[in-house]
């Protein structure tokens, strides 16, 4: 058994637990970071990528800007397809000149991996049976494995950023957290594909077939998302018929290129309440998670640790804790704002699979409102673009 203590303990180096260590370590508050899987794999997984104006001011902020400033794409626009028609959406002229960026969530995740190499301050990677304690005490503790030796750090404070499968979450004892949830019942097959876009902005396509998406990475490297079963496998989705339903769904002459990745996600709402439990404090996905529709996963992440980096600098620097006892409250008035605005997304698009015809009655019906009414679509820009 080997000691070890820090002020914080954070379980989990995705974009929660690594931008948090960042955000620390920049207040002079000293961190620890585990997680279970290799920093390979956190590189080279893919993920969402599209980031709100909030989310980019706030990398700028803290030195992690540079190479999101030379290879992100900023747009100012997405379109909308139904129909047999094309929409814009101008975020410029709807919420006074915001947009968002469009780069990777693994970029964002090698951007703070080397942040985190340059200050001498790397996660611990593949640590394994990780479990935290004494979580209403002043010195709560998170025990784990490396390297076949058992660990145990103790801290002032524990930081749950360890997703939606982590064990933080679950370890608050039963009936302390109080959890909303809807579960849809279908799910998204993405690809990336080595290709130039066959577009200049991000198109959300409704099709009687089901939702797709064209998105993009880079000039050359396009992302492609299907609706599909939830528990579709992706071996029965071979490139060619990929290709050929993006091509009907999207109503789109696209440009075809070897597919590199391929994945089924599946959509769910859900929320915990409070994200708080003694000094164990929830971020990230770990709290809560959103279906992709509307592109908030990272960007709530990112605004929990903000609010969680400023509450504990307050705590270690002032005794203060105010901010430590506000933070629940603070976080889920955005986090309940992404759900709708998720849910919402989700609704107009998809296809479910019980409707008898109602469904898609309402769905054009809107997808007409928010492409003819300009406070419509500015209702759906500034949520997209992100609220302040
Ligand atoms: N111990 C340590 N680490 C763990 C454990 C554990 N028991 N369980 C999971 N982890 C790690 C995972 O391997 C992962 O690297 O915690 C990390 C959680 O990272 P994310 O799932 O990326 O969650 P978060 O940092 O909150 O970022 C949210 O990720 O899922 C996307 O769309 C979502 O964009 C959003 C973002
Ligand atoms: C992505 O590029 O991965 C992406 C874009 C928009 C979404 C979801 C994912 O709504």
């Amino acid at each position: 058994m080997s000691d070890m203590s820090a002020q914080v303990g954070i379980v989990g180096a995705g974009p929660a637990g690594l931008l948090l260590s960042h955000l620390l370590h920049r207040q002079g508050i000293g961190s620890v970071v585990l997680e279970i899987r290799s920093r390979s794999y956190l590189e080279q997984r893919v993920r969402a990528g599209v980031l709100e104006q909030g989310t980019v001011d706030l990398l700028n902020d803290c030195g992690l800007g540079v190479r999101m400033r030379r290879e992100g794409l900023i747009h100012h626009g997405v379109e909308l397809r139904f129909s047999g028609r094309s929409h814009r959406i101008d975020f410029g002229e709807l919420t006074g000149g915001r947009g968002i960026t469009v780069y990777g969530q693994q970029e964002v995740v090698k951007d703070l991996l080397r942040a985190r190499e340059a200050a001498g301050s790397l996660p611990r990677f593949e640590v394994a049976d990780v479990s935290v304690a004494d979580l209403t005490t002043e010195r709560p503790v998170i025990r784990f494995t490396h390297g076949g030796a058992d660990h145990e750090l103790r801290c002032d404070v524990i930081a749950g950023c360890d997703g939606f499968h982590g064990i933080c979450r679950p370890s608050v004892p039963d009936g302390a957290l109080t959890e909303f949830d809807r579960t849809y019942p279908f799910g998204w097959l993405g690809i990336l594909a080595e290709v130039a876009p066959s577009t200049d902005e991000l198109i959300y396509a409704r099709h009687e077939r089901g939702f797709a998406l064209h998105s993009m990475r880079s000039p050359t490297l396009s992302r492609f998302y299907l609706q599909c079963e939830p528990d579709a496998d992706p071996a029965d989705w071979p490139d060619e018929r990929i290709w050929d339903e993006l091509r009907v769904r999207l109503d789109l002459d696209l440009a075809e290129g070897p597919i590199v990745d391929k994945g089924v996600t599946p959509m769910r709402s859900y929320v915990v309440e409070p994200m708080q439990y003694g000094r164990l404090y929830l971020a990230g996905d770990a709290a809560h998670i959103v279906p992709p529709t509307g592109a908030k996963g990272l960007n709530l992440a990112v605004a929990d640790v903000r609010v969680l980096a400023t509450a504990l600098g307050r705590f270690f620097t002032a005794g203060d804790d105010a901010g430590l006892r506000a933070y629940s409250e603070t976080c889920l008035r955005r986090v309940w704002r992404a759900e709708h605005f998720s849910w919402w997304m989700t609704s107009m698009l998809h296809r479910f699979p019980d409707d008898q015809g109602f469904e898609q009655k309402l769905q054009l019906s809107q997808l007409e409102y928010v492409t003819s009414s300009a406070a419509a679509a500015a209702s759906l820009a500034e949520n997209y673009v992100g609220l302040p």
